[in-house]
């Protein structure tokens, strides 16, 4: 049972697009309760002491690839769910789990080098409050880079009548522009939705947008 779970992520994982000599050299146990919608550690690369902050990390499969290139740095690992973060491997890294929404974060502003987030911006009841988080938290000429989900065609009606549609991650994923409006309107510049992919009844996007250093 536990290996068949752990099968299962390790092949959701390669085929959301993650690197298959990566995931082999992982433990099945990190990859058994991935439940992200891509991969978005191309072109992100590290200089070893950076801040990460991991919104929604789940069971923590990309807190702890991040964690694996600081070797002086330290990922905040944030989820709401307790269970979730109790399957994160925090062992020997420098992994820190925080049971937070990630619409108030209880996190010091400025302090982020790197926002990351891989499919959990679409379950935030306010994107406003979700992405004006990731905002404060980012150091001026930080990066938010994330995976998340986009409706580029009416949901079935099954779907939009579902009491629990949000929960599934359906019902609270926007419109491209619309997704890319909340981004701006929190403060993000250089705002990139990139890398369409169909997933479900919706499409996967890499989001990467920058907080600013203040100018004239
Ligand atoms: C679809 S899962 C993705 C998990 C992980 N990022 C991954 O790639 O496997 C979304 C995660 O976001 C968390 N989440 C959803 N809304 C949240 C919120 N408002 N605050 C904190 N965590 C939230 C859920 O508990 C869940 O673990």
């Amino acid at each position: 049972m536990q290996a068949e779970a752990a099968g299962n992520g390790a092949e959701k994982a390669i085929e959301a697009g993650y690197p298959a000599e990566l995931i082999a050299g992982l433990t099945p146990a990190l990859t058994a309760s991935y439940s992200g919608c891509g991969y978005l550690f191309d072109g992100l690369n590290f200089e070893g002491d950076e801040t990460v902050v991991d919104l929604g990390a789940g069971a923590g499969l990309d807190s702890f690839i991040a964690a694996k290139q600081l070797s002086n740095g330290r990922v905040v690992s944030v989820d709401m769910t307790y269970e979730m973060l109790q399957k994160v491997n925090s062992q020997q890294l420098s992994i820190n789990l925080l049971c937070a929404d990630i619409e108030y974060l209880p996190v010091l502003s400025g302090c982020a080098d790197v926002v990351i987030a891989n499919a959990s911006f679409n379950l935030a009841i306010s994107k406003t409050a979700a992405f004006s988080e990731a905002y404060r938290v980012l150091k001026e000429g930080g990066k938010l880079v994330a995976r998340d989900l986009i409706k580029t065609e009416e949901l079935p009606a099954e779907v939009l009548t579902d009491p629990l549609s949000f929960n599934t991650s359906l019902g609270g994923a926007l419109e491209e522009e619309a997704l890319s409006a909340e981004i701006e309107k929190a403060g993000f510049k250089d705002v990139s939705i990139s890398d369409h992919r169909p997933f479900s009844y919706v499409t996967s996007v890499k989001i990467e947008a920058r907080k600013p250093y203040p100018g004239p």
